[in-house]
């Protein structure tokens, strides 16, 4: 190799790094939760079954909106726009593609899996096993600018599982009702919100492009708002792994009759 860590003017350094420190835990951390999470959706997305209790109209954000005759009776809230799915195509299939564009394209994805799966580099001071670089200016690294566009569907995903969470709060004898899985949707959809609200898109489209913030007081308010919540963009990204799998599993759970839910109304 002549480029990297072997082009010419470079130290001839034995060793990948000189760090003494565990320099590879982070990137090891990082690895793991990222793969227990698209494990969990995989298998889950999959799995056709358990996504809806109909007592109390709880479905998960996996499955939503459910749109094709496939879904079971009442999970579809905006109606069964399709016939019957094939069992390999998931019943989430209308948002999944661009939940995970929406998360693979994400900055702080970027940043965790270019660093953690791709090594590029691993960590500071630590050679990157990679000869060449030519960062996101070449296909297929270049379609990251995408971003933006997959912000705007993620935004429309979020209403749906606000509507999702705000029609659970149902009583298997109609009217209200309230129990733990209602406590659970509304955490998973506020997480929700303030994950895609704190986007860095999202910050650009409140404030960008502005010459003069004083002209702009609305706009100028909502980049503020927008980046108090984008310093928290990493830890938010992971919070909604969490809430996502969280809720999906306590709605498994309840809908298979493993646990029941714990109603307080
Ligand atoms: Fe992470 Fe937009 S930068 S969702």
């Amino acid at each position: 190799m002549t480029a990297g860590i072997n082009a010419p003017g470079r130290a001839r350094i034995p060793v990948r790094s000189l760090r003494t420190d565990r320099w590879w835990l982070p990137p090891l951390v990082t690895n793991l939760g990222l793969a227990t999470f698209v494990i969990y959706a995989t298998v889950r997305s999959f799995m056709g079954e358990w996504y809806w209790v109909n007592d109390y109209h709880y479905l998960t954000p996996f499955y939503s909106p459910c749109i094709s005759e496939s879904c079971v009776p009442g999970s579809s809230h905006f109606g069964a726009w399709i016939g019957e799915l094939p069992g390999w195509i998931p019943m989430g299939f209308l948002a999944l593609p661009f939940l995970l564009g929406f998360r693979l394209t994400c900055y702080y994805y970027r940043k965790a899996y270019y660093r953690s799966v791709w090594q590029s580099p691993t960590a500071c001071a630590v050679a990157e096993p990679h000869a060449k670089y030519s960062g996101e200016t070449k296909f297929p690294l270049i379609l990251q600018n995408v971003h933006r566009y997959f912000f705007y569907v993620a935004g429309l995903v979020a209403v749906i599982n606000t509507y999702d969470a705000i029609v659970a709060f149902h009583s298997p004898d109609g009217g209200f009702g309230m129990g733990l899985g209602n406590v659970i949707l509304v955490i998973n959809v506020v997480m929700l919100w303030a994950y895609t609200l704190s986007c860095h898109s999202c910050r650009h489209i409140a404030g960008g492009r502005l010459k003069h913030f004083s002209a702009h007081p609305i706009r100028y308010k909502l980049w503020t708002f927008v980046s108090k919540l984008n310093v928290r963009h990493m830890q938010l990204a992971w919070i909604t792994l969490g809430t996502l799998m969280l809720t999906d599993l306590y709605v498994m759970l309840v809908a298979s009759g493993a646990i029941s839910d714990l109603r307080f109304v």
